[in-house]
């Protein structure tokens, strides 16, 4: 596999004077905004006592490795992803930091029966398919499959996210109003008694989902996205939730 570009984690609220790189390729997910708001909301909460760390749906391993290099130096950290292109380019990703992260293949939690972690940064495809399809995020060759709603992985992920925590242990995961934002906060309720929002931000909708409104108005109407108007524009949001297993 060709790494064929790169993408620079750096976040100046936190003061980073240096980025952390990652090679990034064609057939595997571009880190975006979301990447650096995820990892911001775990920078902010960390907790000095987690001695174990799991990106679910690693892409690149860009949180991987961010991570185990910045975050949590000393905890063991692990990374999978359905893709096994992306695993790769995790492994990949990991070595050329030497950084040592266990990385695994698998959908959701089946790589890691019986394992449990205390930090878990859910990262799964979690937006509206219809709607990932037509953006530049999701080009055909990066798996998705989320459904209409974008719901497909992440409730089942916050129905099995318990028994992969230890006690007291913690899922950070980012909802995108390009889903049924809705049905997340009700599954994620009904798992976690603790379920806080860390932080949101709002974007304009881009011209190549603008250009297909008459798909976003239908996902709309039916609830399956949600868009705020301001002014003359239509807005969308990722809001960065953490669930915290009862202690
Ligand atoms: C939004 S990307 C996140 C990648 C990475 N965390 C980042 O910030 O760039 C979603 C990832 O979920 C993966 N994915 C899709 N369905 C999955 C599933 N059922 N189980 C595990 N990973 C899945 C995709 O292959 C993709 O790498």
């Amino acid at each position: 596999m060709e790494a064929s570009q790169s993408f620079e984690y750096r976040d100046k609220h936190f003061g980073d004077t240096e980025g952390i790189v990652v090679a990034t390729s064609e057939n595997v997910f571009v880190p975006t905004s979301t990447t650096t708001l995820l990892l911001a909301a775990v920078r902010k909460s960390v907790n000095p006592n987690w001695t174990s760390a799991l990106d679910l749906g690693c892409g690149s391993g860009v949180v991987a490795v961010v991570l185990k290099k910045l975050i949590l130096p000393d905890a063991a950290v692990s990374a999978s992803d359905i893709s096994e292109e992306a695993v790769a380019l995790t492994r990949q990703n990991a070595g050329r930091h030497g950084l040592a992260i266990e990385c695994r293949a698998g959908s959701l939690f089946e790589p890691w029966s019986g394992r449990r972690f205390d930090v878990i940064v859910d990262d799964v495809a979690g937006m509206s398919e219809p709607v990932a399809r037509l953006s530049r995020w999701y080009p055909p060759q990066i798996r998705s499959d989320a459904g209409e709603s974008g719901t497909r992985w992440i409730v089942p992920i916050l129905e099995q996210a318990p028994r992969h925590l230890t006690i007291g242990g913690e899922i950070f995961f980012p909802v995108l109003t390009l889903s049924h934002e809705a049905e997340i906060l009700r599954a994620a309720e009904s798992s976690f008694a603790r379920v806080e929002l860390i932080t949101e931000q709002w974007y304009p909708l881009g011209g190549e989902l603008l250009n297909h409104w008459a798909v976003v108005e239908d996902l709309m109407a039916r609830g399956m996205v949600t868009l705020q108007k301001r002014g003359s524009r239509w807005l969308w949001a990722t809001k960065i939730y953490r669930a915290t297993n009862p202690a």
